[in-house]
């Protein structure tokens, strides 16, 4: 995948009664959860996301029907399909994604690190990838002194 996200595979509980998953800080996710949404009543071709953050971590979990996420960090780009709810994808800072594809009823669940703060936002991909390969840049040159 793209850095720095990864797929997580949380903790079930099976039983006849039915299935339970879940997610604790410091075990499944390395930050804190301030704020949690929800996508739903997603028209099939809809595309949600289209944005950046800068500093914002997110936990994505398909609770419900299946979505694809497109993920591109500047550099390259992964697609990763989120087809059950005890899978989760981890998405770093500085990191584009694009939520396509939704099944039919799909929810989108979405644990993240800080409250909503617009200027957090990029929602233009061209000042995105400017920032990120800046920003890529200034690290390798850190790195090399
Ligand atoms: P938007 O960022 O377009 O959603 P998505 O990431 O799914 O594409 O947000 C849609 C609207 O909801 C926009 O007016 C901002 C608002 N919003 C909040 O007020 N709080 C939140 O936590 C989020 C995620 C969005």
């Amino acid at each position: 995948l793209v850095h720095p996200c990864r797929t997580i595979s949380l903790s079930e509980h099976v039983d006849p009664r039915g299935s339970l998953a879940v997610v604790e800080t410091d075990k499944d996710v390395v930050f804190d959860i301030r704020r949690v949404y929800y996508l739903y009543d997603l028209p099939v071709s809809t595309v949600r996301g289209a944005h950046g953050h800068r500093n914002l971590e997110q936990l994505l979990i398909a609770v419900h029907g299946h979505f694809e996420v497109e993920l591109d960090d500047g550099f390259s780009s992964a697609t990763v399909e989120l087809d059950h709810p005890a899978t989760a994808l981890y998405v770093g800072p500085m990191v584009w994604r694009n939520l396509v594809n939704f099944s039919p009823g799909a929810v989108g669940l979405v644990l993240a690190s800080s409250h909503y703060d617009e200027s957090d936002y990029y929602r233009d991909y061209s000042d995105f990838l400017a920032d990120v390969r800046a920003l890529r840049q200034k690290k390798r040159q850190l790195s090399s002194v």
